[in-house]
C-alpha cells in the first residue's frame, strides 16, 4: 500500500516552494494572478541570466505561440519551407503547420540526436526559409556547421532551447548563436512554471516587429489561469501521495476528466489543429519562474551529480548510455536518455522497472513525433523516410534525474538496471 513509486517525469517538477507559492496566488495574492510587475522583471532577469543585452525578448504563454509568431514575423508563406528535426514534439509540428509554412522533416544522427548534416543539405531547396535547430534533451546540436550552411543559402535559424537552458558549447551558452532562440519555462522543462516561453530576437532586422507582436497578445482567460494554478496543487500532491490508496490517481483522473487542470497537449494539438497562439505570459507564472531561475544552478548541479553516478555505475550489456562522453560541467542534464538494443528489450526493461515501482519516462519513446498517441497523418510525416529517428525513438527510455529524487533512490535504480536480464 505505501510502496513508493519513483517517476522519471510527470509531476516531478513541482517542488514544495512552487506548491506554497501557488497557494499564495490562490489566496492573498489572488488579484495578481494575471496582471502585475513580474513579467517585466522576469524578462529583464532572464536577459541578465543569459548575459545578453544586445537582443530583445518577448514572453508568451507557451512555446507554440513563440514559434508561431516568429514564423509570422519572418513572413512565411505557403511556398516557404521550414526544416524541423524528425525527432520532435507534435507542438512544434502543429505551430509550423499553423503558420502556413510547409514542414520538412530532416533525419538525425544516431549518437547525438542532432541533424545529419548530409541529409540536412539534401533537404534544403530554394524555398527553405528557416531551420529550427533543436537541442534534444539538452545536447548541443552541430550549430556552427548549420550556421555556415544557413549563411550560404540565406536561411534563418531558430534555436529551440526548450531543453537546453544552462547548456554550453565550448564556453558559449546555447542561445543567440543566430537569428532567434526560444526558451521554455513549461511544466516539464528545465525550470518549470506550467506554461511560459521567451522568444529572444538576436537579428536586429526584426527588432521593429516587436511592438506589433505584443499588440496581438491577450491575457489568457481567467478559468485557464486557474487551471494552471490547480495543476501545481494536483501535481505536487500526486507525486507525494501517488501510492496512498490510489487516492491521488483518482484525483488526477477526475481533474483531467472535468478539465480542472491544464494538459501539456490538447486534443487539437495531437491532430495538428490547434490555433490559439495569442496569449501573454501570466504574472503568476512569471513570479514562480523568476524564483526557480534564481536557483537553477543548484538544481542543475544536483542533476549533474545524478548523471555522473549513472555514467559511472550503470553496467549492463543491454543498456547504452547516450551522451556519456559529454563534459559534465557544460550541460544541464535535463534528461538522461538510455538506448536499448531493441524495441522488445526496451519494453521488457520498462515493465521490469515498473514491477519494481519505477516508472521510466517514455513520452519521447515509441514514436519520433511525440507523444505516442499523435495523429501522424496530420503532422505531414512520411513513415519509413527517416529511419534513424524512427529506430532511436523505438529503443529509448529516460531515467529519473530530477530534484525530487534522492540518492538512495538513484542507487536502487542503478542496482535494478544492472540486474536486468532478457
Ligand atoms: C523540443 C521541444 N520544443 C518545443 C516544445 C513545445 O513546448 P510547449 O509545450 O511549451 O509549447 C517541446 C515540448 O515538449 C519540446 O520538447
Amino acid at each position: 500500500m505505501f510502496k513508493k513509486t519513483l517517476m522519471s517525469e510527470f509531476f516531478t517538477t513541482i517542488n514544495l516552494n512552487i506548491f506554497l507559492r501557488t497557494l499564495s496566488f490562490l489566496t492573498y495574492k489572488l488579484p495578481f494572478i494575471r496582471y502585475g510587475k513580474y513579467v517585466e522583471n522576469l524578462e529583464n532577469g532572464f536577459l541578465w541570466y543569459i548575459w545578453n543585452f544586445d537582443s530583445r525578448i518577448i514572453s508568451f504563454y507557451n512555446w507554440r505561440s513563440a514559434i508561431y509568431h516568429s514564423l509570422k514575423m519572418i513572413w512565411v508563406t505557403k511556398n516557404d519551407e521550414v526544416i524541423v528535426s524528425w525527432y520532435t514534439c507534435v507542438s512544434v509540428s502543429n505551430a509550423v503547420i499553423q503558420s502556413w509554412a510547409k514542414i520538412i522533416y530532416s533525419d538525425i544522427e544516431k549518437n547525438n540526436l542532432w541533424y545529419d548534416l548530409k541529409k540536412l543539405k539534401q533537404n534544403i531547396t530554394k524555398n527553405t526559409k528557416v531551420i529550427i535547430v533543436q537541442y534534444t534533451f539538452w545536447k548541443p546540436n552541430n550549430i556552427e556547421k548549420i550556421i555556415e550552411l544557413a549563411k550560404d543559402h540565406k536561411i534563418l535559424i531558430i534555436e529551440d532551447c526548450a531543453h537546453s537552458l544552462w547548456s554550453k558549447i565550448k564556453w558559449k551558452k546555447l542561445w543567440s548563436f543566430w537569428d532567434f532562440s526560444i526558451f521554455s519555462i513549461g511544466r516539464d522543462k528545465v525550470i518549470s512554471w506550467i506554461t511560459g516561453w521567451f522568444l529572444i530576437i538576436n537579428n536586429q532586422k526584426y527588432f521593429n516587429k516587436i511592438d506589433s507582436i505584443k499588440e496581438k497578445l491577450n491575457m489568457p482567460p481567467i478559468w485557464l489561469t486557474f487551471r494552471n494554478l490547480f495543476y501545481n496543487i494536483v501535481a505536487y500532491k500526486s507525486y507525494k501521495l501517488y501510492d496512498f490508496f490510489s487516492l491521488w490517481k483518482m484525483i488526477i483522473f477526475l481533474s483531467r476528466k472535468f478539465n480542472i487542470i491544464t494538459e501539456i497537449l490538447t486534443e487539437k494539438e495531437k491532430k495538428c489543429n490547434f490555433k490559439e497562439f495569442n496569449y501573454k505570459l501570466l504574472n503568476s507564472s512569471a513570479f514562480l519562474a523568476f524564483k526557480e531561475l534564481q536557483k537553477i544552478k543548484l538544481t542543475n548541479i544536483y542533476k549533474i551529480s545524478i548523471a555522473n553516478y549513472y555514467n559511472n555505475m550503470i553496467d549492463n550489456k543491454y543498456i547504452k548510455i547516450l551522451f556519456k562522453e559529454e563534459k559534465q560541467n557544460k550541460n544541464n542534464y535535463f534528461r538522461y536518455p538510455i538506448l536499448l538494443e531493441s524495441e522488445e528489450i526496451k519494453k521488457e526493461l520498462y515493465h521490469y522497472m515498473k514491477k519494481n515501482n519505477i516508472l521510466l519516462w517514455k513520452s519521447w519513446s515509441g514514436i519520433n513525433i511525440v507523444p505516442e498517441w499523435v495523429n501522424l497523418t496530420n503532422t505531414n510525416y512520411i513513415l519509413w523516410k527517416c529511419l534513424v529517428a524512427e529506430n532511436i525513438s523505438k529503443r529509448i527510455l529516460i531515467l529519473p534525474n530530477h530534484s525530487l529524487i534522492t540518492f538512495k533512490d538513484i542507487k536502487k535504480i542503478v542496482q535494478l538496471l544492472n540486474n536486468f536480464k532478457k
